[in-house]
């Protein structure tokens, strides 16, 4: 089994670190454009290998995607990342270019590889993934969700006092600040419906947490979090070479699922060894569906700017 990550920044190197500590590859390349950065950071993991007991090799490479060759899935976390006050909407310009050209180099040399799009705005990468690569829909995963639902969780773990390991929760919709949907009404702690134990006030506060999570984070460490999104990447990875069939909530293509179509957009999804392998239908409420459309409309229009750069 062979992994990838592009991007050895924060998010790059802690989701490289996330498969290495598991295990999930024999060989492991991490790769960035700026000379030398991912050769250091694949070396000092290296470092870590007797001391955690991990067998995967890993190997830096300053852009030569020769290196990456054969691999079966890759991460891709390049791009710059938020400064406080910005949204995610707001890197497209930059973020889409590189995207774009880490897709099409990436394929050159493994052309079977199952993609995971972690940078932002995610939602706008995935399509732009997606549609300049012709790839077939399931191969494409957008990670947003599978991060919104833990930091979900997080936060209902907070208010409840509870274990986030007894939470069940997730955010659909997309991954921005306004466009994510934390779905308080079908979260559960352990299948008791966590509306039971919370206040509407309290309600109101866990889902607006949620949803400026990230920009929460931001605004602390003066740029965007790397420890959940990077676990979250794994996490994603992890599902994939060991063929779990976890449920996350993954940014994938829609083809009339959940009213919406020519859009990748975060909803429940069964990630496997083909990639995100089945969308699991909810019943949502007629609020619930209307936020849905709302989100699916932003992101859409986010998707629009692809076309004037
Ligand atoms: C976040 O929400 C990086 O988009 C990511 O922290």
């Amino acid at each position: 089994m062979k992994i990838t990550v592009v991007g050895a920044g924060a998010v790059g190197a802690t989701c490289a670190d996330n498969i290495a500590r598991a295990q999930l590859a024999d060989d492991l390349v991490l790769l960035d454009i700026k000379e030398g950065l991912a050769e250091g950071k694949a070396q000092d993991m290296m470092q870590t290998a007797t001391l955690l007991g991990f067998d995967t090799r890993i190997t830096g490479s300053t852009n030569d995607y020769a290196k990456t060759a054969g691999s079966n899935v890759v991460v891709i976390t390049s791009g710059i990342p938020r400064k406080p006050g910005m949204t995610r909407e707001e890197l497209i310009g930059t973020n889409a270019g590189i995207v774009k050209g880490v897709t099409q180099n990436i394929l050159q040399y493994s052309p079977d590889a199952i993609i995971i799009v972690i940078s932002n705005p995610m939602d706008t990468m995935t399509y732009l993934a997606l549609t300049s690569t012709g790839l077939p829909k399931n191969r494409i995963i957008g990670m947003g969700g599978t991060l919104d639902s833990a930091r979900f969780k997080y936060q209902l773990s907070q208010h409840l006092a509870c274990s986030p390991a007894d939470l069940n929760a997730i955010v659909i919709g997309g991954h921005g600040d306004t466009t994510m949907i934390p779905l308080i009404s079908k979260a559960t702690w352990n299948s008791i419906p966590v509306t039971q134990f919370l206040s509407a006030a309290q309600q109101e506060q866990i889902v607006s947490d949620t949803m400026v999570g990230g920009a929460t984070l931001t605004k602390l460490l003066g740029t965007s979090a790397w420890y959940a999104p990077g676990a979250a990447g794994a996490a994603l990875v992890e599902s994939i070479v060991r063929d779990e069939k976890k449920l996350f909530t993954c940014c994938v293509s829609l083809n009339g699922e959940y009213g919406q179509s020519d859009i990748c957009l975060g909803v429940p999804v069964v990630i496997g060894k083909n990639g995100w392998e089945k969308i699991l239908p909810l019943e949502l409420s007629e609020t619930e569906q209307a936020m849905f459309n709302k989100s699916a409309e932003a992101v859409r229009s986010m998707n629009e700017v692809l076309k004037t750069l």
